[in-house]
């Protein structure tokens, strides 16, 4: 709760007002967010996906991790590809799912456990922001993970700090996986972000309940519409919150009342669209040696296998 007060307040009690990412997450953001993936809209998934299918064991095999540590892994549901791979190769990992949301994690060690008896689940807890100083070190090497384009949620220079943070983690010989979502056309941008079934738009809205749980504040959900729009000067979707009413809105435990005026805006997330050439710049402005780039036919994904530079 000390975070979100200090980000509240630095974000929301005045314009432009915008709130991190990480606060959609609680049990019902990660379920609202699992069944965006399977909406007909959202392609990014399915696209990594099928990626992680069909190039699992090239990365595995290039990699022999001994162990797999994921950063935000939400339900790990993709990285059974990798499992898959590392079962259909005999190969024996690690595998370390850091993410900020508890009951996801619990219940991915839970259902990857049955499935995947031989793997040995050691799961971490909170904010990967927080520093990835005092990971536990392992035998052989570390394939770190990073999928679902959530690179793009943050800006340049934050992807470039949490690139670098992961390098410094890294030992020589360690890989780093990394998806990301391409630039494409308009029309599939908007749709992704705008699923016809609302999931988006409740996912958006419930990050309002999380601040009236969290900091007893009285947000009327009806009073606020989802807005997602791709900005093509900075190649990015950017997700708002409306308001859609005039209204006061009192966050009892920071002792502060917001006033919105109609139209008046609060950014939740930013997704950035990339070129193939800009996510090699980011891994390479970090020392990251491209081994392996994976895209789709229609080129709407990467998944790029990286590797620490031996120049
Ligand atoms: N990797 C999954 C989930 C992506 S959604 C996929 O590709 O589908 C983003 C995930 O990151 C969520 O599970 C969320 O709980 C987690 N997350 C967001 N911010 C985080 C943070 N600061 N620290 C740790 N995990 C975070
Ligand atoms: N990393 C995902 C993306 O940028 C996160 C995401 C998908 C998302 N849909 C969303 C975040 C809707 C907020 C709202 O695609």
């Amino acid at each position: 709760v000390l975070d979100l007060i200090e980000d509240v307040r630095a974000g929301l009690l005045s314009p432009p007002r915008y709130l991190p990412p990480k606060y959609f997450y609680d049990d019902r953001g990660s379920s609202l967010f699992d069944l965006i993936c399977e909406t007909p809209e959202y392609y990014p998934t399915r696209m990594e996906d099928s990626l992680l299918s069909r190039y699992g064991q090239d990365i595995i095999s290039r990699a022999r991790p001994g162990r797999i540590l994921e950063l935000g892994s939400g339900t790990s549901r993709k990285t059974r590809r990798l499992l898959d791979a590392c079962e259909q190769l005999a190969h024996t990992c690690i595998y370390t799912p850091y993410d900020v949301c508890e009951p996801a994690l619990e219940q991915a060690a839970t259902e990857l456990l049955s499935a995947y008896p031989w793997l040995e689940i050691t799961p971490l807890a909170g904010d990967y922001h927080a520093g990835l100083g005092n990971l536990p070190a392992v035998e052989g090497t570390t394939l770190f993970v990073f999928l679902g384009s959530t690179i793009g949620n943050f800006s340049d220079a934050e992807a470039n700090a949490f690139i670098n943070e992961i390098r410094q983690c890294m030992q020589p010989g360690d890989f780093f996986l990394l998806g990301a979502d391409r630039v494409k056309n308009n029309a599939v941008l908007h749709a992704a972000y705008n699923d016809l079934g609302g999931l988006t738009a409740a996912f958006n809205l419930n990050v309002l309940s999380v601040l009236n749980r969290e900091l007893q504040a009285d947000f009327r959900l009806d009073n606020f519409a989802h807005e997602a729009v791709f900005n093509t000067q900075f190649s990015r979707i950017e997700m708002y919150l409306v308001s859609s009413v005039q209204q006061s809105i009192r966050l009892g435990t920071l002792a502060e009342t917001i006033v919105l005026e109609p139209g008046d805006r609060i950014l939740t997330e930013i997704s950035r669209k990339f070129l193939y050439e800009e996510v090699e710049k980011l891994l390479a402005d970090s020392g990251l040696t491209v081994i392996n780039h994976f895209e789709p036919d229609n080129g709407y994904f990467s998944l790029v296998l990286a590797q620490l530079g031996c120049s």
